[in-house]
Formats: structure tokens, C-alpha cells, sequence
């Protein structure tokens, strides 16, 4: 039924500089081919058969190991994966952003008048707008079978929504974005109990879009009133309204020029609350954010993790050390986000250039998580490639300056890399791995007792690595088949009707 969209016409989208547009252009593609189709029916299978042999695994962890814990609560873990966005293509998070401003502005608004008439989690709220746009992120090439039309929920919602609700605590919010783009009257008779987060989020969206056009003043002098209409048909029409109450001498949108929005977001990322489990699970979706540009870079960080927390033991390190040098390994590589993928998974051997951009990953994820952490965090996560002569890199650092705790993660990244496939190498077997580190050992490039120690323990470092992995393991399987079954819904109450009856996804 395309009567169902009706408020933002394709005219419209097309002059506008905003987020849409780009959403829709994105979605010019040709699908793929039969044998495409039937390769990624066999990876389903294998998919969903690693999902279910994980769980076993799991449960046994804690009887025997260590179990690393993240020294990262939810405010950092949100802040750190803004800024990787940012990196990677400051065009999507930053509308998500604003919006978030905006949408946690006005919630408190209307709590704090009496007006909200809805229940609306504020935890679930900052972190479902800031997230809205994450799907704008995954190259949909692979996976997209058919051409999109007008009258369903764009695919880079569609997947935001299956990330969402498979890899953070918003399971059951996060059906609120398959309602962007509805008429809040047909919306209704869905029955989400989400609605009222769709309709609050996507005003503010389309608001920040808005006012862009009238130099971010939003106020009864400026009104579009063509604006307004279609805002109060798309969504509930309260919150418009309310929005112009509360930004009474452009209070929130002034913010939005001078971009201090951006640390308010940041306040309001440090009051987020969610337990051990949600924090973890976060701490997991951040990581496989990675995975949109390179699966090898997620199974390198996953196996330098688990090397360096067996290594920590090994050497008799505290618990909270320890924990700071898993931290410190999670986020060592996460400045590759942003580096040509061309370059990071190239099969040839780089030139100068290609190489300075590689290794640029070490600064760029330096100015990621620097101030984010605690500095000794920082310190260990940008000092990986620095090595014990001073040849290494980006500072070229010595062993005075070197840490036991740098000097591990060192290894560990070394150990990962040579063991771990790469497109442009095999999984190389124990004796060349280790002939290669004794060759850096004598060069004075690492740490001779580390080395000695991860010699003599070699076998134990591998299957603990192996054993530890499932910990970080996610729903990602899921939301690949999920998208795969609903992108081929007609329409948003198709859509619904099929959550609703294969409860999955
Ligand atoms: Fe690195
Ligand atoms: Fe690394």
C-alpha cells in the first residue's frame, strides 16, 4: 500500500541534503546471482549450527578460568563506538547524535511538566537514538536479494533494527525503527508498544533535518507550517508541539549549532545504567561494529584479547591488571575501522604509502579511546607496535618507556597475527610462529622473558584462547538471517506480522 507512505515525498527527499536521501540512494544495487543465493543458504545453516553448539561452552567458562572482565561501563563503551562511527563516516552518526540531543532533551521536558503520557525508559531511549543509524553502516551488497520499494522499511533501518535487538539490551525497543516513515494513525493499529519511541526519536530526526534550512532556529516565528503538518501525520503530534515549547529561545537548537550538543551527549552517555550483562553485551556489539568493515580485524582482536589475558596469568599479573590489559586489547585495533578495507584484508604486499595509512590505525585509535579510559588503558592500547630497540611505531618508544603490561599485549597482537589466517597469509603452524618471535627477540624488539614463558606455555596460551573465545561470541548469525527473511516484507504491517508469527527475529 503506498497511500502509507505519504508524509515525505520522494520530491522532497530528493532535495534534501539528509540522511534519507542518502539511505535511498544507497539502495540502488543489483542482487546477487543464484549461486550467490545458494552459498548463503549453506552459510545460514553453518550459522545458526555455531550459534546453537556455543551455548554449552559458555556455561562451562567459569569453572575454568580466568574470566576476564571489561574495565568499561556503558557511557564509555557508547562514547568509544560514537567516535569509531564518526571515524569511519561522520555522515550517520552525526544526525544520530543530534537527534539523541534533541530526543533526551525533550523526554526530560515532558517529565519533567507531567506531560509524558507514555512509559519511556530514558536508559533505552539515549541509547536506541544514538544507535538508530548503525545499519547505515553495513554494506548491504552481500546480502540485499531484491531491489527496495517504496512501501517498505529502508533496509539500513531494518538492519539497525535486527542489530539492536540481537546484539544490545534493547531486545524488545528496537521494533520501534521498522515504524520510521509510518503514519502515526495506521501505526497505531500495530499495536508496538514501542511507538511512542519511534514517535518521539524520528520527530527530533526530522526536526534536526529541518533545521538546517532555517539556520538552526526552531521557533513560532520560523515555522514551516507544510513542516509541521507532516510531522503531527507521521508521527504523535504532541511532541512537535512540545518541542517548540521547550526550545523557548532556541534553547536545544542553539546547541546544535554551536555543536556543544555533542559533550552534552557525551553527560548523558556517562548517566546511562545497565548491569554487568547488558555492559558486556555492549562491549561485544562495539566490537563486532568492526566486523561491517572486517571480519579478520573482529577474530584478531577476539584471539589478541584471550592471548593476552592467558599471558597475564601466565606472568602472575593482578586481576585488575589483567582486566586492564584485556581493556587495552579490545580496543587496540579499532582505529582499523576507518582504513581503506583494500588495504587491510589486500592480499599484495603494501606500498609506502598503503603502509603509512596502515599503520596510521595506531593514532587514529589513539584519538578514539584517549580520555575515554583511564590513561594506563590508553597507554597499553596505543603502545602495541612499539618495540623494546625503538624501532617500532607511531612514537618509537624504547624499553624504558615500555610497560610488562605494553610488552604483553606486544606479544599477544604478534602471537594473534602470526597464528590467526589473514587474506594475504595461512595460519602459520607453532614452530614458524615461534621462530619468527625468537628472530624479533634477538633483533631486541620484544620482551625475552614474555617470550620464554609464552614458548613454554605455547599449547595452553592456543586452547585457553580457544576455549575464552565464545565469551565474546555474539547473535551476529541472527541478524543475517533475520534480514535475509524480512527484507523481502512488502510492507511495514507484513513486516510486523512476521516478527510476530516467527518470533526470532
Ligand atoms: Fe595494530
Ligand atoms: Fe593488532
Amino acid at each position: 500500500m503506498m497511500e502509507e507512505f505519504t508524509k515525505f515525498d520522494d520530491a522532497e527527499k530528493r532535495t534534501t541534503d539528509s540522511l534519507i536521501e542518502e539511505i535511498e540512494s544507497l539502495e540502488d544495487f543489483f542482487g546477487p546471482s543464484e549461486e550467490d543465493l545458494e552459498s548463503l543458504e549453506d552459510e545460514i545453516v553453518s550459522l545458526e549450527n555455531e550459534v546453537e553448539s556455543l551455548e554449552p561452552i559458555e556455561s562451562e567458562l567459569g569453572k575454568i578460568l580466568y574470566i576476564p572482565k571489561s574495565c568499561l561501563d556503558a557511557g564509555q563503551i557508547i562514547k568509544i563506538l560514537r567516535r569509531m562511527l564518526r571515524d569511519m563516516n561522520p555522515k550517520y552518526i552525526d544526525i544520530a547524535e543530534r537527534t539523541a540531543y534533541c530526543s533526551v532533551k525533550l523526554f526530560d521536558y515532558l517529565k519533567l511538566h507531567g506531560k509524558l503520557e507514555v512509559k519511556i525508559d530514558r536508559n533505552k531511549l539515549i541509547l536506541l537514538s544514538v544507535l538508530f543509524s548503525i545499519g547505515c553502516y553495513k554494506d548491504m551488497s552481500s546480502l540485499v536479494m531484491e531491489e527496495d520499494s517504496a512501501s517498505k522499511v529502508p533496509n539500513m533501518f531494518l538492519y539497525s533494527y535486527l542489530y539492536l535487538k540481537n546484539l544490545t539490551p534493547l531486545k524488545d525497543v528496537a521494533e520501534a525503527l521498522l515504524l520510521y516513515n509510518y503514519n502515526y494513525g495506521d501505526a497505531l493499529s500495530l499495536n508496538s508498544p514501542y511507538i511512542e519511541y519511534a514517535s518521539l526519536i524520528f520527530t527530533c530526526m526530522r526536526i534536526c533535518i529541518q533545521i538546517r534550512k532555517t539556520k538552526y532556529v526552531f521557533d513560532e516565528n520560523s515555522l514551516d507550517n507544510d513542516f509541521i503538518a507532516k510531522c503531527k501525520k507521521a508521527y504523535n503530534p504532541m511532541y512537535v508541539d512540545q518541542f517548540i515549547e521547550a526550545n523557548q529561545g532556541n534553547a536545544i537548537t542553539s546547541k546544535l549549532e554551536s555543536n556543544r550538543y555533542y559533550f552534552l551527549l557525551d553527560d548523558y552517555c556517562d548517566s546511562l545504567t545497565f548491569n554487568y550483562d547488558e555492559t558486556f553485551m555492549l562491549l561485544k556489539m562495539m566490537i563486532y561494529t568492526i566486523d561491517f568493515v572486517s571480519t579478520s580485524t573482529v577474530t584478531h582482536i577476539l584471539s589478541t584479547s584471550f592471548h593476552s589475558t592467558e599471558i597475564c596469568q601466565i606472568e602472575h599479573l593482578s586481576d585488575e591488571e589483567t582486566d586492564e590489559v584485556f581493556t587495552a586489547a579490545v580496543l587496540h585495533d579499532i582505529g582499523k575501522m576507518a582504513i581503506d578495507v583494500k588495504i587491510l584484508e589486500g592480499a599484495g604486499k603494501l606500498t609506502d604509502e598503503e603502509m603509512n595509512q596502515m599503520r596510521s590505525h595506531v593514532e587514529r585509535g589513539e584519538k578514539i579511546f584517549r580520555g575515554i579510559t583511564t590513561d594506563k588503558i590508553a597507554d597499553i592500547a596505543s603502545r602495541h607496535h612499539e618495540t623494546l630497540n625503538g624501532t617500532g611505531y607511531p612514537k618509537g618508544l624504547a624499553a624504558d618507556d615500555l610497560t610488562f603490561q605494553d610488552r604483553i599485549l606486544t606479544i599477544a597482537d604478534i602471537l594473534s597475527a602470526l597464528t590467526d589466517p589473514r587474506t594475504y597469509k595461512p595460519s602459520f603452524p607453532k614452530e614458524k610462529t615461534l621462530s619468527i618471535m625468537q628472530s624479533m627477540v634477538d633483533e631486541k624488539k620484544l620482551d625475552p622473558k614474555i617470550f620464554e614463558d609464552v614458548k613454554n606455555s605455547y599449547d595452553q596460551i592456543v586452547a585457553h584462547t580457544e576455549t575464552r573465545r565464545p565469551m565474546l561470541t555474539t547473535n551476529l548469525g541472527q541478524v543475517i538471517i533475520g534480514f535475509i527473511s524480512l527484507q523481502e516484507c512488502k510492507s511495514v504491517p507484513a513486516l510486523f506480522r512476521a516478527i510476530r508469527q516467527g518470533n526470532r527475529f
